[in-house]
């Protein structure tokens, strides 16, 4: 009685929630329950408008999209959780959050197959030329008879497939290309025996390779991994795929190497997402480029989706995170 009482008096607040992007109304609505939201949804959030926005919260339900600067995070110790609609949290400078003990929620695992299955359909579309022979029909272009040198790719049956980073979402590319019979070469930053996978320096990986396929994460240590030297040494005709992120590749080398007609891509990821309107890949024919697409199946992202809302209440409610990417000590209850 007294308690209800208690309650009463003082009705207990609502935590309050930062939403930086356009969610689906079903999952608003059931937030809008628990929490007092504040939903961004007219782009790509502007960084003054969220240190405006971040004085006035408990926590941040983002994505990749919305980067988290340390001043952000020192400037606003109100703030208990950070929950990201990825598993990637380059976009967030973790040495900060981790000082502030401030914990922040990703979503690992449940996207590894829907980008395993995207950098499959690249390497695909890249060797045998999907993009650029439908461009060709659509224009008009196809007149001539069937000929035996008409628009030849190569087989993923007799390429060398090189991984580099031999991760989840690099270890489900091995088991599709291997089932594709593909011979597997493979690099990683702690060196790790995978089945029917070949160790190679990373060097050698980008001379043996017929496909390069990109799954390592965004580091200081693997930026710009795949650098100018590294694509110089690509045999002619061979073809590199990213589906990690865009800062593990030097895009102006890539574009210069592209433009030379040497080697063909499959892109995913840039090192400026959204890819800059006046970007030279944009006219080039041998490089076929997705918008960051990797884990956008219904079904992944509803899994992300719940994975995010599981990592927000457990923090608004001074609990671990499930599925935590930083290091934490927890100290709450
Ligand atoms: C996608 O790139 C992610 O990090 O979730």
């Amino acid at each position: 009685m007294v308690g209800a009482l208690y309650r009463w008096q003082f009705p207990v607040m609502k935590s309050r929630v930062l939403i930086t992007l356009p969610l689906p109304t079903t999952v608003l609505e059931a937030l809008k329950q628990q929490f007092e939201l504040q939903v961004w949804d007219e782009g790509p959030m502007p960084t003054a408008q969220i240190a405006q926005w971040a004085k006035t919260t408990d926590a941040i339900l983002c994505s990749l999209g919305t980067p988290i600067s340390a001043d952000l995070i020192r400037s606003n110790p109100q703030l208990s959780t950070i929950s990201s609609i990825s598993v990637g949290v380059d976009h967030i400078d973790m040495a900060a959050a981790t000082a502030a003990s401030l914990p922040v929620g990703h979503t690992p695992d449940v996207l590894v197959d829907s980008t395993a299955d995207l950098a499959l359909a690249l390497m695909l579309a890249a060797t045998r030329r999907v993009v650029e022979a439908d461009r060709f029909v659509r224009g008009g272009h196809w007149s001539a008879d069937w000929a035996t040198d008409f628009f030849l790719g190569t087989d993923l049956s007799r390429a060398t497939v090189g991984i580099v980073g031999l991760g989840p979402t690099g270890l489900a590319v091995v088991k599709r290309v291997r089932a594709f019979g593909a011979d597997v070469i493979g690099w990683n930053r702690t060196e790790r025996e995978v089945l029917g996978v070949r160790n190679v320096a990373l060097d050698d990986l980008f001379a043996e390779a017929d496909i390069v396929s990109v799954h390592t994460a965004a580091a200081p240590e693997t930026h710009h991994l795949v650098s100018a030297d590294r694509l110089a040494l690509m045999k002619p005709g061979a073809v590199i795929i990213n589906t990690a992120r865009g800062s593990v590749v030097d895009e102006s080398a890539l574009i210069k190497t592209l433009s030379e007609g040497k080697i063909r891509a499959g892109l995913d990821v840039y090192e400026e997402e959204p890819l800059a309107k006046n970007s030279p890949l944009l006219a080039m024919d041998n490089v076929v480029l997705m918008p960051h697409l990797g884990s956008a199946t219904a079904a992944t992202r509803q899994a992300m989706m719940e994975r995010a809302l599981a990592n927000l209440v457990a923090g608004l409610s001074g609990k671990p995170l499930p599925w935590c990417a930083n290091p934490v000590v927890y100290t709450g209850p």
